[in-house]
């Protein structure tokens, strides 16, 4: 299966995708996780993006469709992906169109997770990740094991000024793109407020729909 994960910061897509990925043998590229890495280990992508990701603003289209081009041909994802983050823009969208098209590919579905501003302004302020595995926690809503080894930060962006930024250009350049899947009768919405697990029971029904 391939599809798309659309919704706000915080909307909970990187929590879902892990159990999306688990049940459904699909792979997830994030572009922000893939963007963090390369700040991590100072390549040139990463510099140019800091800056961005930093302000809570949108790193420049062409420099995201440069990188997912070249993370698509990864053979890995043969057998089927989640896009977390990516299209965010309709330039990013109609490019991404072009390059499925070129390699045969079609979307199966667009995931769209509901959420309201405010409780995503709490949900980013809540949110740890662990250096060592990558996973992500709330300290209130899905804490860490307590039995579990764990190096938690937070990041960088979920600071309350430059969350109400990302969210401000959630809805200004994003969400155009639930208009421009629904035409092409791709877009599913899901609520994304509620419980993890019913949430995902939600997103369960409609990936068993389409398996
Ligand atoms: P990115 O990393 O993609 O961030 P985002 O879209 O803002 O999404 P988040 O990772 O913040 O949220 P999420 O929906 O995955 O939520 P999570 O599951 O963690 O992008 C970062 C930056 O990179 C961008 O600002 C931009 O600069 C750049 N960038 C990336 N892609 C780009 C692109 N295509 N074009 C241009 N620039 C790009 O959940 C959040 C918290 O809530 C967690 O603590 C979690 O435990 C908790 N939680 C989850 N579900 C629930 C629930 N149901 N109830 C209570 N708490 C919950």
């Amino acid at each position: 299966m391939k599809m798309i994960f659309l919704g706000p910061p915080g909307a909970g897509k990187g929590t879902q995708a892990e159990r999306i990925c688990k049940d459904y043998g699909v792979i997830q590229l994030s572009t922000g996780d893939i963007l963090r890495a390369n700040r991590k280990i100072g390549t040139e992508l990463g510099a140019k993006a800091q800056k961005y990701m930093d302000a809570g603003e949108l790193v420049p289209d062409l420099i995201i469709i440069d990188m997912i081009r070249e993370e698509l041909k990864k053979p890995e994802l043969a057998s089927g992906y989640i896009l977390d983050g990516f299209p965010r823009t309709v330039p990013q969208a109609e490019a991404l169109d072009g390059l499925l098209k070129d390699m045969g590919q079609k979307l199966d579905v667009v995931l769209v997770l509901e959420v309201p501003d405010e409780e995503l302004v709490q949900r980013l302020s809540g949110r740890r990740t662990d250096r060592i595995s990558g996973k992500t926690f709330h300290m209130i809503y899905n804490p860490p094991p307590p039995d579990g080894n764990f190096d938690l930060y937070q990041r960088e962006d979920d600071k309350e000024e430059t969350v109400r930024n990302r969210l401000n250009v959630y809805h200004n350049q994003t969400k155009p793109l639930i208009e421009y899947y629904s035409k092409q009768n791709l877009a599913e919405k899901i609520e994304g407020k509620g419980k993890i697990d019913e949430i995902y029971l939600g997103i369960k029904s409609v990936l068993d729909k389409i398996k």
